[in-house]
Protein backbone atom coordinates (compact mmCIF):
# COMPACT_ATOMS: atom_id res chain seq x y z
CA UNK A 1 0.00 0.00 0.00
CA UNK A 2 1.27 3.80 -0.73
CA UNK A 3 0.41 6.03 1.88
CA UNK A 4 0.41 9.94 2.39
CA UNK A 5 0.11 10.95 5.72
CA UNK A 6 -0.55 14.52 6.15
CA UNK A 7 0.79 16.81 8.90
CA UNK A 8 3.53 18.00 10.78
CA UNK A 9 3.90 17.57 14.68
CA UNK A 10 4.50 14.76 17.19
CA UNK A 11 1.61 13.11 16.46
CA UNK A 12 2.74 12.59 12.83
CA UNK A 13 5.88 11.29 13.75
CA UNK A 14 4.91 8.59 16.01
CA UNK A 15 1.96 7.84 13.53
CA UNK A 16 4.74 7.51 10.55
CA UNK A 17 6.99 5.68 12.85
CA UNK A 18 4.38 2.77 13.54
CA UNK A 19 3.30 3.45 9.70
CA UNK A 20 6.52 2.48 8.65
CA UNK A 21 6.98 -0.74 10.72
CA UNK A 22 3.55 -2.24 8.65
CA UNK A 23 4.48 -5.08 5.94
CA UNK A 24 1.51 -3.83 4.60
CA UNK A 25 3.72 -0.62 3.50
CA UNK A 26 5.07 -0.02 -0.16
CA UNK A 27 6.06 3.50 0.44
CA UNK A 28 5.28 6.55 2.78
CA UNK A 29 4.81 9.78 1.82
CA UNK A 30 4.37 12.83 4.72
CA UNK A 31 3.10 15.98 3.61
CA UNK A 32 5.11 18.39 4.95
CA UNK A 33 6.41 16.46 7.69
CA UNK A 34 9.18 16.93 10.10
CA UNK A 35 12.77 15.72 10.04
CA UNK A 36 12.17 12.90 12.60
CA UNK A 37 9.39 11.91 10.45
CA UNK A 38 12.08 11.94 7.51
CA UNK A 39 13.42 8.91 8.93
CA UNK A 40 10.48 6.91 8.06
CA UNK A 41 8.83 8.66 5.04
CA UNK A 42 9.89 10.97 1.79
CA UNK A 43 8.61 14.87 2.54
CA UNK A 44 6.80 16.12 0.15
CA UNK A 45 6.87 20.24 0.44
CA UNK A 46 2.70 20.18 -0.34
CA UNK A 47 0.34 23.11 0.57
CA UNK A 48 -2.37 20.88 2.22
CA UNK A 49 -5.07 23.53 2.02
CA UNK A 50 -4.62 23.52 -1.50
CA UNK A 51 -6.78 20.32 -2.00
CA UNK A 52 -6.31 20.24 -5.81
CA UNK A 53 -2.65 19.69 -5.09
CA UNK A 54 -3.19 17.12 -2.58
CA UNK A 55 -5.41 15.17 -4.84
CA UNK A 56 -2.95 15.71 -7.87
CA UNK A 57 0.29 14.73 -5.86
CA UNK A 58 -1.74 11.80 -4.50
CA UNK A 59 -3.06 10.51 -8.34
CA UNK A 60 0.88 11.15 -9.35
CA UNK A 61 2.32 8.98 -7.24
CA UNK A 62 -0.80 6.41 -6.96
CA UNK A 63 -0.98 6.70 -3.64
CA UNK A 64 -3.72 3.93 -1.71
CA UNK A 65 -4.69 5.84 1.54
CA UNK A 66 -4.46 9.05 3.15
CA UNK A 67 -4.03 9.65 6.55
CA UNK A 68 -4.64 12.96 7.59
CA UNK A 69 -3.27 13.66 11.61
CA UNK A 70 -4.57 17.57 12.15
CA UNK A 71 -7.96 19.11 12.61
CA UNK A 72 -7.46 22.05 10.52
CA UNK A 73 -7.26 20.39 7.40
CA UNK A 74 -10.26 18.21 8.63
CA UNK A 75 -12.40 20.98 9.75
CA UNK A 76 -11.77 22.60 5.93
CA UNK A 77 -13.03 19.42 4.13
CA UNK A 78 -9.94 17.65 2.68
CA UNK A 79 -10.78 14.41 3.83
CA UNK A 80 -14.32 15.45 1.55
CA UNK A 81 -11.91 16.29 -1.24
CA UNK A 82 -9.84 12.86 -0.84
CA UNK A 83 -13.23 10.57 -0.93
CA UNK A 84 -14.79 12.51 -4.31
CA UNK A 85 -11.53 11.63 -5.85
CA UNK A 86 -11.60 8.08 -5.60
CA UNK A 87 -8.61 8.23 -2.68
CA UNK A 88 -9.39 6.26 0.91
CA UNK A 89 -8.82 8.24 3.04
CA UNK A 90 -8.42 8.45 7.03
CA UNK A 91 -10.47 11.22 8.48
CA UNK A 92 -13.73 12.47 9.21
CA UNK A 93 -16.22 14.36 7.00
CA UNK A 94 -16.20 18.29 7.29
CA UNK A 95 -19.59 18.03 8.45
CA UNK A 96 -18.40 15.40 10.93
CA UNK A 97 -15.60 17.39 12.16
CA UNK A 98 -17.93 20.24 13.77
CA UNK A 99 -17.88 17.53 16.47
CA UNK A 100 -14.43 19.16 17.44
CA UNK A 101 -14.91 22.30 14.67
CA UNK A 102 -18.06 23.76 17.13
CA UNK A 103 -18.31 22.95 21.13
CA UNK A 104 -21.99 24.08 20.09
CA UNK A 105 -22.60 21.37 17.59
CA UNK A 106 -21.85 18.75 20.29
CA UNK A 107 -23.77 20.28 22.99
CA UNK A 108 -26.66 19.92 20.90
CA UNK A 109 -25.69 16.43 19.46
CA UNK A 110 -25.77 15.56 23.18
CA UNK A 111 -28.80 17.23 23.94
CA UNK A 112 -30.67 15.23 21.41
CA UNK A 113 -29.63 11.74 21.84
CA UNK A 114 -29.16 12.01 26.05
CA UNK A 115 -25.81 11.77 26.14
CA UNK A 116 -24.23 12.64 29.54
CA UNK A 117 -22.45 16.26 29.13
CA UNK A 118 -22.63 19.28 31.42
CA UNK A 119 -25.73 22.12 31.40
CA UNK A 120 -25.01 24.25 28.69
CA UNK A 121 -26.57 27.11 26.31
CA UNK A 122 -25.09 28.79 23.30
CA UNK A 123 -25.10 32.66 23.10
CA UNK A 124 -24.28 35.28 19.87
CA UNK A 125 -24.01 38.10 21.90
CA UNK A 126 -22.82 39.07 25.23
CA UNK A 127 -25.54 40.60 27.33
CA UNK A 128 -28.03 37.11 27.28
CA UNK A 129 -25.00 35.04 28.25
CA UNK A 130 -23.93 37.64 31.34
CA UNK A 131 -27.59 37.38 32.06
CA UNK A 132 -27.27 33.55 32.20
CA UNK A 133 -23.86 33.62 34.13
CA UNK A 134 -25.56 35.64 36.69
CA UNK A 135 -28.08 33.74 36.86
CA UNK A 136 -26.40 30.43 37.35
CA UNK A 137 -23.19 31.90 39.72
CA UNK A 138 -19.65 30.69 39.49
CA UNK A 139 -18.06 27.95 39.10
CA UNK A 140 -18.86 27.93 35.32
CA UNK A 141 -17.15 27.63 32.01
CA UNK A 142 -17.18 29.86 29.33
CA UNK A 143 -16.00 28.32 25.29
CA UNK A 144 -15.85 30.24 22.28
CA UNK A 145 -17.82 28.20 20.27
CA UNK A 146 -14.65 27.60 17.09
CA UNK A 147 -11.52 26.52 17.02
CA UNK A 148 -9.07 28.55 19.18
CA UNK A 149 -6.06 26.78 19.54
CA UNK A 150 -6.64 25.16 22.74
CA UNK A 151 -7.09 28.73 24.63
CA UNK A 152 -10.94 29.36 23.98
CA UNK A 153 -12.23 27.80 27.30
CA UNK A 154 -11.99 30.03 30.60
CA UNK A 155 -12.70 27.31 34.00
CA UNK A 156 -14.67 30.61 35.90
CA UNK A 157 -13.94 30.35 39.60
CA UNK A 158 -15.86 33.31 40.06
CA UNK A 159 -18.99 35.48 38.19
CA UNK A 160 -16.16 38.13 37.46
CA UNK A 161 -13.57 35.90 35.62
CA UNK A 162 -16.88 34.43 33.83
CA UNK A 163 -18.09 37.94 32.50
CA UNK A 164 -14.85 38.99 31.77
CA UNK A 165 -14.21 36.11 29.67
CA UNK A 166 -17.43 36.49 27.57
CA UNK A 167 -16.32 40.36 26.70
CA UNK A 168 -12.95 39.06 25.88
CA UNK A 169 -14.82 35.94 23.57
CA UNK A 170 -17.25 38.99 21.79
CA UNK A 171 -14.80 41.60 21.77
CA UNK A 172 -12.71 38.96 19.06
CA UNK A 173 -10.04 37.88 21.62
CA UNK A 174 -10.48 34.27 19.15
CA UNK A 175 -11.41 35.67 16.10
CA UNK A 176 -14.29 34.15 14.59
CA UNK A 177 -14.13 31.23 16.85
CA UNK A 178 -15.59 33.36 19.60
CA UNK A 179 -18.55 35.43 17.80
CA UNK A 180 -20.46 32.15 19.65
CA UNK A 181 -20.12 31.25 23.19
CA UNK A 182 -21.24 28.04 25.11
CA UNK A 183 -21.77 29.07 28.68
CA UNK A 184 -21.44 25.27 30.48
CA UNK A 185 -21.96 23.39 34.09
CA UNK A 186 -18.55 23.25 35.13
CA UNK A 187 -17.93 19.63 36.36
CA UNK A 188 -15.85 18.16 38.92
CA UNK A 189 -14.13 14.88 38.95
CA UNK A 190 -11.30 13.43 37.61
CA UNK A 191 -9.91 14.08 33.83
CA UNK A 192 -9.15 11.50 31.06
CA UNK A 193 -8.75 11.03 27.42
CA UNK A 194 -10.43 8.23 25.43
CA UNK A 195 -10.05 7.44 21.91
CA UNK A 196 -12.28 4.98 19.89
CA UNK A 197 -12.13 4.49 15.72
CA UNK A 198 -15.07 4.32 14.36
CA UNK A 199 -16.04 3.26 10.55
CA UNK A 200 -19.73 5.10 11.06
CA UNK A 201 -21.07 2.17 12.70
CA UNK A 202 -19.18 0.13 14.00
CA UNK A 203 -16.86 1.38 16.99
CA UNK A 204 -13.46 -0.11 18.13
CA UNK A 205 -12.01 1.20 21.82
CA UNK A 206 -8.24 2.20 21.65
CA UNK A 207 -7.54 3.25 24.92
CA UNK A 208 -7.08 5.68 27.27
CA UNK A 209 -4.71 8.56 28.24
CA UNK A 210 -4.10 11.89 30.74
CA UNK A 211 -2.64 14.73 29.32
CA UNK A 212 -0.90 17.81 31.08
CA UNK A 213 -2.46 20.69 29.71
CA UNK A 214 -0.65 23.26 32.31
CA UNK A 215 3.08 24.52 31.31
CA UNK A 216 4.05 24.21 34.93
CA UNK A 217 4.86 21.35 37.56
CA UNK A 218 2.37 20.80 40.12
CA UNK A 219 -0.69 22.18 36.99
CA UNK A 220 0.16 25.55 37.26
CA UNK A 221 0.63 28.64 34.86
CA UNK A 222 -0.91 28.84 31.37
CA UNK A 223 -2.30 26.56 29.56
CA UNK A 224 -0.82 24.75 26.73
CA UNK A 225 -0.75 22.36 23.68
CA UNK A 226 -0.79 19.63 26.03
CA UNK A 227 3.18 19.40 28.48
CA UNK A 228 3.08 15.51 28.43
CA UNK A 229 1.10 12.33 28.83
CA UNK A 230 0.84 8.89 29.63
CA UNK A 231 -1.31 5.87 29.29
CA UNK A 232 -3.29 4.06 30.62
CA UNK A 233 -4.97 6.32 32.80
CA UNK A 234 -6.21 3.97 35.92
CA UNK A 235 -9.41 6.27 36.52
CA UNK A 236 -10.45 4.65 33.45
CA UNK A 237 -11.67 1.07 34.91
CA UNK A 238 -12.70 -1.31 32.12
CA UNK A 239 -16.40 -0.74 33.73
CA UNK A 240 -15.57 3.09 32.64
CA UNK A 241 -14.66 2.16 29.36
CA UNK A 242 -17.50 -0.21 28.68
CA UNK A 243 -19.99 2.36 30.28
CA UNK A 244 -18.07 5.21 27.75
CA UNK A 245 -18.51 3.15 24.91
CA UNK A 246 -22.82 2.49 25.88
CA UNK A 247 -23.42 6.31 27.23
CA UNK A 248 -21.20 8.38 24.93
CA UNK A 249 -19.62 6.78 22.02
CA UNK A 250 -22.32 4.60 20.69
CA UNK A 251 -24.82 7.26 20.61
CA UNK A 252 -22.64 9.07 19.22
CA UNK A 253 -21.74 7.12 16.23
CA UNK A 254 -25.83 6.37 15.75
CA UNK A 255 -26.86 10.27 16.23
CA UNK A 256 -24.60 11.58 13.89
CA UNK A 257 -25.64 8.59 11.30
CA UNK A 258 -29.09 9.62 12.30
CA UNK A 259 -28.95 13.44 11.38
CA UNK A 260 -26.52 12.09 7.60
CA UNK A 261 -23.28 13.02 9.43
CA UNK A 262 -21.85 9.33 9.60
CA UNK A 263 -18.33 10.18 11.66
CA UNK A 264 -15.59 8.03 10.45
CA UNK A 265 -11.98 8.32 11.97
CA UNK A 266 -10.98 8.64 15.30
CA UNK A 267 -12.98 9.94 18.52
CA UNK A 268 -11.04 11.85 20.77
CA UNK A 269 -13.35 12.38 23.92
CA UNK A 270 -12.64 14.59 26.58
CA UNK A 271 -14.01 13.17 30.06
CA UNK A 272 -14.54 14.04 33.30
CA UNK A 273 -15.58 11.30 35.04
CA UNK A 274 -17.26 12.73 37.89
CA UNK A 275 -19.54 11.19 40.95
CA UNK A 276 -22.67 10.32 38.39
CA UNK A 277 -19.80 8.33 35.55
CA UNK A 278 -18.21 9.69 32.86
CA UNK A 279 -19.63 12.99 31.33
CA UNK A 280 -17.99 14.36 27.81
CA UNK A 281 -15.98 17.64 27.92
CA UNK A 282 -15.85 17.59 24.45
CA UNK A 283 -14.51 15.93 21.35
CA UNK A 284 -11.63 16.05 18.92
CA UNK A 285 -11.48 13.96 16.26
CA UNK A 286 -8.09 13.49 15.29
CA UNK A 287 -5.71 11.89 17.74
CA UNK A 288 -4.31 13.96 20.37
CA UNK A 289 -0.75 15.26 20.79
CA UNK A 290 1.27 13.89 22.51
CA UNK A 291 -1.70 11.53 23.81
CA UNK A 292 -0.93 10.17 20.15
CA UNK A 293 2.58 9.31 21.51
CA UNK A 294 2.07 7.14 24.49
CA UNK A 295 -0.75 5.27 22.22
CA UNK A 296 1.71 4.34 19.56
CA UNK A 297 4.27 3.15 22.13
CA UNK A 298 1.72 0.88 24.00
CA UNK A 299 -0.42 -0.37 20.36
CA UNK A 300 1.45 -3.82 19.52
CA UNK A 301 -0.95 -4.89 16.20
CA UNK A 302 0.11 -3.27 12.99
CA UNK A 303 -1.47 0.13 12.92
CA UNK A 304 -2.03 0.65 8.89
CA UNK A 305 -5.01 -2.08 8.40
CA UNK A 306 -6.77 -0.85 11.29
CA UNK A 307 -6.77 2.78 9.95
CA UNK A 308 -7.16 1.59 6.52
CA UNK A 309 -10.39 -0.84 7.75
CA UNK A 310 -12.02 2.75 9.87
CA UNK A 311 -11.91 4.66 6.74
CA UNK A 312 -13.74 1.46 4.13
CA UNK A 313 -16.15 0.84 6.07
CA UNK A 314 -14.56 -2.87 7.58
CA UNK A 315 -13.73 -1.87 11.51
CA UNK A 316 -15.79 -5.04 12.27
CA UNK A 317 -12.92 -6.59 10.82
CA UNK A 318 -9.80 -6.08 13.10
CA UNK A 319 -8.69 -5.79 16.60
CA UNK A 320 -6.63 -3.80 18.63
CA UNK A 321 -3.82 -5.67 20.58
CA UNK A 322 -1.97 -3.63 23.69
CA UNK A 323 1.01 -4.08 25.75
CA UNK A 324 0.32 -4.13 29.72
CA UNK A 325 3.55 -1.76 29.88
CA UNK A 326 2.56 1.73 30.31
CA UNK A 327 3.91 4.72 27.89
CA UNK A 328 5.12 8.46 29.08
CA UNK A 329 6.08 11.21 27.07
CA UNK A 330 7.80 14.59 28.40
CA UNK A 331 7.24 17.31 26.18
CA UNK A 332 10.38 19.61 25.85
CA UNK A 333 9.32 23.06 25.11
CA UNK A 334 11.17 25.84 24.11
CA UNK A 335 11.82 28.73 26.97
CA UNK A 336 9.20 31.16 26.62
CA UNK A 337 6.40 28.84 25.34
CA UNK A 338 3.17 28.81 25.26
CA UNK A 339 4.21 33.06 25.10
CA UNK A 340 7.01 33.79 22.76
CA UNK A 341 9.86 32.21 22.25
CA UNK A 342 13.61 32.23 20.31
CA UNK A 343 13.00 30.26 16.86
CA UNK A 344 16.09 28.28 15.68
CA UNK A 345 17.88 27.63 18.59
CA UNK A 346 20.23 24.55 17.84
CA UNK A 347 19.37 21.63 19.10
CA UNK A 348 23.30 19.51 19.44
CA UNK A 349 22.22 16.10 20.75
CA UNK A 350 18.95 13.76 20.45
CA UNK A 351 19.43 10.26 22.38
CA UNK A 352 19.26 6.82 19.80
CA UNK A 353 15.88 5.36 20.08
CA UNK A 354 15.62 2.09 22.32
CA UNK A 355 13.19 -0.78 22.32
CA UNK A 356 11.71 0.92 25.11
CA UNK A 357 11.89 4.75 24.30
CA UNK A 358 12.16 7.33 21.79
CA UNK A 359 12.45 10.90 20.75
CA UNK A 360 9.46 11.87 18.63
CA UNK A 361 10.01 15.04 16.26
CA UNK A 362 7.28 18.16 17.04
CA UNK A 363 8.67 21.63 16.11
CA UNK A 364 11.91 20.27 14.80
CA UNK A 365 13.84 22.02 11.26
CA UNK A 366 17.29 21.26 9.19
CA UNK A 367 18.24 24.69 8.76
CA UNK A 368 21.75 24.46 6.51
CA UNK A 369 22.23 20.45 7.69
CA UNK A 370 21.60 21.66 11.51
CA UNK A 371 18.79 20.43 13.87
CA UNK A 372 17.19 23.64 15.14
CA UNK A 373 13.88 23.65 17.38
CA UNK A 374 11.11 26.04 15.02
CA UNK A 375 8.13 25.35 17.37
CA UNK A 376 6.45 25.88 20.93
CA UNK A 377 6.36 22.37 21.73
CA UNK A 378 9.73 20.68 20.40
CA UNK A 379 10.53 17.60 21.34
CA UNK A 380 8.73 14.06 22.50
CA UNK A 381 10.78 11.85 24.60
CA UNK A 382 8.62 8.45 25.13
CA UNK A 383 9.42 5.37 26.73
CA UNK A 384 7.50 2.65 28.13
CA UNK A 385 7.70 0.39 31.48
CA UNK A 386 6.16 -2.00 33.27
CA UNK A 387 3.86 1.05 34.88
CA UNK A 388 3.78 4.77 35.18
CA UNK A 389 6.93 5.25 37.81
CA UNK A 390 9.26 3.16 35.63
CA UNK A 391 8.25 4.95 32.38
CA UNK A 392 8.50 8.04 33.67
CA UNK A 393 11.96 7.56 35.20
CA UNK A 394 12.87 6.21 31.97
CA UNK A 395 11.52 9.00 29.74
CA UNK A 396 13.03 11.78 32.34
CA UNK A 397 16.62 9.42 32.14
CA UNK A 398 16.58 10.23 28.32
CA UNK A 399 15.58 13.72 28.76
CA UNK A 400 18.23 14.13 30.27
CA UNK A 401 20.25 12.86 27.56
CA UNK A 402 18.81 15.95 24.76
CA UNK A 403 21.21 18.53 24.13
CA UNK A 404 19.04 21.40 23.57
CA UNK A 405 20.12 24.92 25.74
CA UNK A 406 16.81 26.25 24.79
CA UNK A 407 14.51 23.45 25.48
CA UNK A 408 12.75 23.08 29.30
CA UNK A 409 9.93 20.74 30.27
CA UNK A 410 7.80 19.75 33.26
CA UNK A 411 9.56 17.25 35.67
CA UNK A 412 6.21 15.56 37.28
CA UNK A 413 4.72 14.23 33.99
CA UNK A 414 2.59 11.35 35.61
CA UNK A 415 2.43 12.35 38.74
CA UNK A 416 -1.00 11.60 39.45
CA UNK A 417 -0.87 7.76 38.19
CA UNK A 418 2.98 7.79 40.24
CA UNK A 419 1.06 8.79 43.71
CA UNK A 420 -1.63 6.11 43.46
CA UNK A 421 1.30 3.65 42.68
CA UNK A 422 2.91 4.79 45.72
CA UNK A 423 0.09 4.36 47.62
P1 LIG B 1 -11.57 21.87 26.26
O1 LIG B 1 -10.79 22.77 25.34
O2 LIG B 1 -13.04 21.85 26.03
O3 LIG B 1 -10.91 20.52 26.47
O4 LIG B 1 -11.36 22.55 27.70
C1 LIG B 1 -10.09 22.74 28.23
C2 LIG B 1 -10.09 22.29 29.65
O5 LIG B 1 -11.03 23.03 30.42
C3 LIG B 1 -10.52 20.85 29.85
O6 LIG B 1 -9.50 19.94 29.63
C4 LIG B 1 -10.97 20.86 31.29
O7 LIG B 1 -9.85 20.81 32.16
C5 LIG B 1 -11.60 22.22 31.42
N1 LIG B 1 -13.06 22.14 31.23
C6 LIG B 1 -13.73 22.25 30.07
N2 LIG B 1 -15.05 22.12 30.26
C7 LIG B 1 -15.23 21.93 31.59
C8 LIG B 1 -16.37 21.75 32.43
N3 LIG B 1 -17.61 21.76 31.95
N4 LIG B 1 -16.15 21.58 33.75
C9 LIG B 1 -14.90 21.59 34.26
N5 LIG B 1 -13.79 21.76 33.52
C10 LIG B 1 -13.94 21.94 32.21
N1 LIG C 1 -3.14 17.25 23.86
C1 LIG C 1 -4.40 17.78 23.59
C2 LIG C 1 -4.79 17.82 22.17
O1 LIG C 1 -4.19 17.20 21.32
O2 LIG C 1 -5.77 18.48 21.88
Amino acid sequence: MKVLLIGSGGREHALAWKIAQSPLLDALYAAPGNPGIADHATLVALNVEDHAAVIAFAKEKAIDFVVIGPEAPLVAGLADDLRAAGIATFGPSKAAAQLEGSKGFTKDLCARYDIPTGAYQRFKSAEPARNYVREQGAPIVIKADGLAAGKGVTVAMTEAEALAAIDECFDGAFGTAGAEVVVEAFLDGEEASFFCLSDGKTALALATAQDHKRVGDGDTGPNTGGMGAYSPAPVMTPAMVERTMKEIIEPTISGMAKDGNPFSGVFFAGLMITAKGPELIEYNVRFGDPECQVLMMRLKSDLLPILYATATGTLDKVQAEWRDDAALTVVLASKGYPGAYDKNTPIAHIPDASEEAKVFHAGTALKDGKLVATGGRVLNVTALGKDVTEAQARAYALTDRVEWENGFCRRDIGWQAVAREKA
